[in-house]
């Protein structure tokens, strides 16, 4: 039987419908406005793509977007002086520097300069090491919206024999924490795992975040298993164009799999609406509230 495919699309656009009434109430009960700042230095026209969705679905949600386009030779310094200032602002409870940045600035010292609890893309130290012992805190996006769609299917993960392909500290690593947190039995699979396929063969639930194009095949997924697949790899396509791919090889996989995400329109469109989740969960957390 065919796989059921997981939309993308429909649930972020769900989780953005909860995001507008979140901010709704936020001004009724508090007179406040969530804000989110995104700074983009240089051109990278991918982030350039990037940002830009996420300043209009910030004010289509209703928060404040504030967009900041530094020219790619601006210092190491001036953007750190930038952040200070975003630090203090009380109209911003949101701040997201894009990455990646140009490389003559030190990303991880720019990061770790955000204000934990400004810190939308769950990526400073402090947060990384909330989420691990279960506190609250803002946990990186994309495997927040990664989780929102494997418990769409699976919706009490308890017990869940899940295997996580990619141990990167922007989705492996956090992927690993959430689902823990949900009582999964978690391994976390990568380059020098043995015999890889044999280990997806036992996963219940098996994410993908490898960026290797459709590298998962069918004899890896076991019947009736759920697939999130976190890649988005740009490979040739026909006509001379390209194409986007995940790291699941779709067809094939949708033939044993119980549930798979597309790629394009799986995991993707999570990211963004998560981010506004977070900003939400941000400026909650600054006032005090829940
Ligand atoms: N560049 C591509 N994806 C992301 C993301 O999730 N966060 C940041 N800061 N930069 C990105």
């Amino acid at each position: 039987m065919a796989a059921q495919i997981i939309d993308g699309k429909a649930i972020a656009a769900e989780v953005r419908q909860q995001v507008a009434a979140d901010v709704k109430s936020l001004q009724a009960s508090h007179g406040l406005t969530p804000g989110l700042a995104v700074v983009l230095v240089g051109e990278d026209p991918a982030s350039k793509v990037y940002v830009k969705n996420k300043a209009a679905q910030t004010v289509e949600v209703g928060m404040q977007s504030f967009e900041h386009k530094l020219p790619a030779d601006t210092s190491e310094e001036d953007v750190l002086v930038l952040v200070q200032t975003l630090n203090a602002d009380k109209n911003v409870n949101g701040i997201l520097v894009q990455l990646p940045l140009p490389k003559h600035i030190n990303a991880e010292k720019v990061l770790n300069s955000i204000d934990p609890n400004k810190d939308v893309d769950g990526f400073h130290p402090t947060n990384v090491g909330r989420l691990w012992i279960g506190e609250r805190t803002l946990v990186p996006c994309t495997p927040t919206g990664s989780a929102i769609l494997a418990k769409k299917i699976i919706p009490n993960l308890k017990g869940v024999n899940a295997v996580i392909i990619g141990r990167s500290n922007i989705v492996g690593k956090p992927m690993a924490a959430l689902l823990l947190r949900e009582s999964c039995t978690v391994t976390i699979a990568h380059s020098q795992t043995k015999d890889l396929p044999a280990v997806c063969r036992g996963a219940d639930l098996l994410v993908a975040a490898v960026g290797r194009p459709e590298m998962v095949k069918r004899d890896w997924i076991k019947p009736g298993a759920v697939v999130i697949d976190v890649g988005i790899n740009r490979v040739p396509g026909e006509n001379g164009k390209t194409k986007l791919v995940g790291d699941v090889a779709y067809a094939e996989c949708a033939e044993v799999a119980g549930a798979i995400t597309p790629v394009p329109g799986g995991v993707g469109p999570m990211t963004i609406a998560c981010l506004l989740q977070n900003t939400v969960t941000a400026a909650k957390m600054q006032y005090g509230i829940e």
